[in-house]
């Protein structure tokens, strides 16, 4: 696997393609049917909220792309293309995929747009920035049926909130009492939605 070389040409292939071909040889299969639970879901809450349905496609499919590269891979990418990052991006390399794959859909797959990018950068952690399409994502990572840690009936209660923003804080609070203080770019999101 060369991840450093642009071995496809997307100039005039739908970014949505590109993804789901580089899907197969990037990730693992129990990360793909991950991948698969989370567009699924989030396109049920696009159509629910009256989002873009092609922009949270790519955002769901894209979004852990590069969740299984090693770390010195992602540490040379981060380096290579100056990404900046989180400090516990860095004190955790598995957390630099979304800046990873963020980065890789404007510069390699000619994705433009910033929604979608920024959506794909901060489904980790979060961040003030989000719009409507990354606080959607946010949830349906935490959501879909096959993450243990929220729990079914967690995840259901969450998604019968009545707006993503209390979804996002509802998911935002619970890994607070799992994981402890809340990292910066988190608890500006929180204090961004507590204020909406
Ligand atoms: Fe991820
Ligand atoms: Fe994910």
């Amino acid at each position: 696997m060369n991840i450093f070389t642009n071995t496809t040409s997307t100039a005039d292939i739908d970014p949505i393609e590109v993804v789901r071909r580089e899907l197969s040889r990037r990730v693992t299969p129990a990360r793909k049917a991950h991948i698969e639970r989370v567009t699924t879901l989030l396109e049920g809450l696009t159509e629910r909220f009256d989002l873009d349905v092609a922009a949270a496609r790519l955002a769901g499919l894209a979004h852990d792309l590069d969740r299984d590269i090693p770390s010195w891979t992602a540490f040379a990418l981060v380096s290579d293309w100056r990404l900046p990052v989180q400090p516990i991006e860095r004190r955790h390399p598995k957390m630099l995929h979304g800046a990873i794959t963020a980065a890789r859909l404007r510069r390699r797959y000619g994705v433009t747009s910033d929604s979608v990018i920024s959506a794909v950068r901060h489904h980790t952690l979060g961040d003030p920035s989000l719009d409507d399409l990354g606080l959607a994502l946010f949830v349906a990572d935490f959501c879909e049926p096959g993450r243990r840690h929220s729990g079914t009936g967690n995840a259901r209660e969450i998604l019968a909130l009545p707006s993503l923003e209390q979804m996002v804080c509802r998911i935002i609070e619970f890994n607070e009492r799992r994981f402890g203080p809340l990292e910066e770019p988190t608890a500006q999101l929180y204090a961004r939605l507590q204020g909406d």
